[in-house]
């Protein structure tokens, strides 16, 4: 896999190799050792923790013995659009050059396909005109299963399928992967409840199919030591002092901890202060105003009232508790109840488990909670 240099040492989108990616080691091992012990894996975690980035950088550390494909079906709304998702990946993740690149390109070509170059990204883009999109995608994967390497096949955004119209997909793509002892699947995506029902549900077909890991967030000493490190390769300076807070105020949530970093390193400042920081966080609420208004403009007054206080609280244990709800003036637990659920529908809450598997709930975009503790006096 060849990667571009980012423009920045904290890159908000995209995977750039090990330099550019910080820890997340023990993933790494454990991913590897499953996929290479024949296991199928499932990534999950809450939004915007670097489940896309780590699937990346498993498949750039699998061994060079073993074919290794991205796809993203964020974008399919039926099986005709996986099928394509799948024919593009394939070609765009195996060189066209080696032996088995050439054998990838005929194979697809035989498929009668149309196929586009991207305009942006120069990568090639299938398209079929068929009446059976599942037999293409058989024979696209029987005929991966025949490369002399084992592949694996990584499917990002993978809840998708419970959104196509055709009923069985997971049906038969369950029984497909049994086929097929070469090929090994890796799947992530970003709706962790679709997720985990299609995974966990013992009525459904790709029940107990792949090995769940779940990621949390990066350990602060390792993300502060590869912050410190990624500004002094840069020729800038900053102390672990001033890095601890910038963690506190990004919570250590990967994007946004990315984020905050790529503005404080574009102003080119050579001793990074906590005026310095500061000021960039101030310009990333004050951007992203506009949308937090929407928002609020989106709820109703409980529920407004309910995202204030758990922004307020960070963490809400218990949400219907006579305590909490006295305490923010919230009404009745069932109004609570109510608006929390409409909250984490419209994903503005999140409900996580802690290391003891409590339940917890908190505002999923720290941004919006930074802008909400900081704009409402309580
Ligand atoms: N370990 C890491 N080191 C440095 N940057 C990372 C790391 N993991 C993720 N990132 C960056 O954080 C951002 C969010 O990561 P990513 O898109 O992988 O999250 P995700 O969990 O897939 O999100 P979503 O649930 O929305 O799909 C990206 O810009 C990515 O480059
Ligand atoms: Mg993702």
């Amino acid at each position: 896999m060849s990667l571009n240099k980012p423009s920045s040492p904290f890159p908000t989108t995209g995977y750039f190799g090990p330099k550019y990616f910080c820890d997340r080691d023990d993933e790494t091992k454990s991913l590897i050792s499953k996929l290479q012990n024949g296991e199928s894996c499932l990534v999950l975690g809450i939004r915007r923790l670097g489940k896309t980035a780590l699937i990346h950088h498993v498949l750039y550390h699998m061994p060079k013995s073993w074919n290794t494909i991205y796809l993203d079906i964020l974008h399919t709304e039926n099986e005709y659009g996986l099928l394509n998702a799948i024919a593009s990946g394939l070609l765009r993740s195996i060189p066209e050059k080696s032996i088995f690149g050439n054998k990838v390109w005929d194979f697809i070509k035989s498929l009668r396909p149309t196929i586009s170059f991207d305009p942006l990204t120069g990568y090639p883009q299938v398209g079929f005109d068929v009446k059976e999109p599942d037999k293409q995608i058989k024979d696209i994967f029987r005929f991966l299963a025949e490369s002399s390497k084992p592949t694996v096949i990584a499917i990002d955004e993978f809840q998708q399928i419970a959104h196509y119209p055709e009923k069985n997909t997971d049906a038969w793509l369950r029984s497909l992967m049994q086929t097929l002892p070469q090929v090994h699947f890796l799947f992530a995506g970003s709706q962790q409840h679709i997720l985990s029902n299609l995974f966990s549900d013992p009525g459904k077909p790709f029940f107990k199919s792949a090995s769940p890991l779940k990621i949390g967030k990066i350990s602060e000493a390792a993300y502060s030591s590869f912050i410190i490190k990624s500004f002094k390769r840069s020729g800038s300076d900053i102390s672990p002092e001033v890095v601890a807070e910038i963690l506190k105020w990004t919570q250590l949530h990967t994007y946004y901890v990315q984020l905050l970093c790529n503005r404080v390193f574009a102003t080119g400042e050579r001793v990074i202060i906590n005026e310095t920081w500061q000021q960039e966080a101030n310009k990333l609420l004050m951007e992203n105003e506009p949308f937090f208004i929407h928002y609020r403009s989106m709820l109703t007054g409980p529920q407004w009232n309910l995202l204030k206080s758990i922004a307020k609280d960070r963490i809400v244990r218990e949400p219907t508790s006579k305590s909490f709800v006295e305490k923010h003036k919230l009404g009745s637990p069932s109004t609570v109840l109510r608006s929390l659920e409409t909250l984490q529908q419209k994903e503005l809450v999140f409900k996580e488990y802690d290391e003891n598997g409590n339940p917890f709930y908190s505002v999923y975009d720290v941004l919006f909670e930074q802008w909400i503790a900081g704009k409402f006096a309580f």
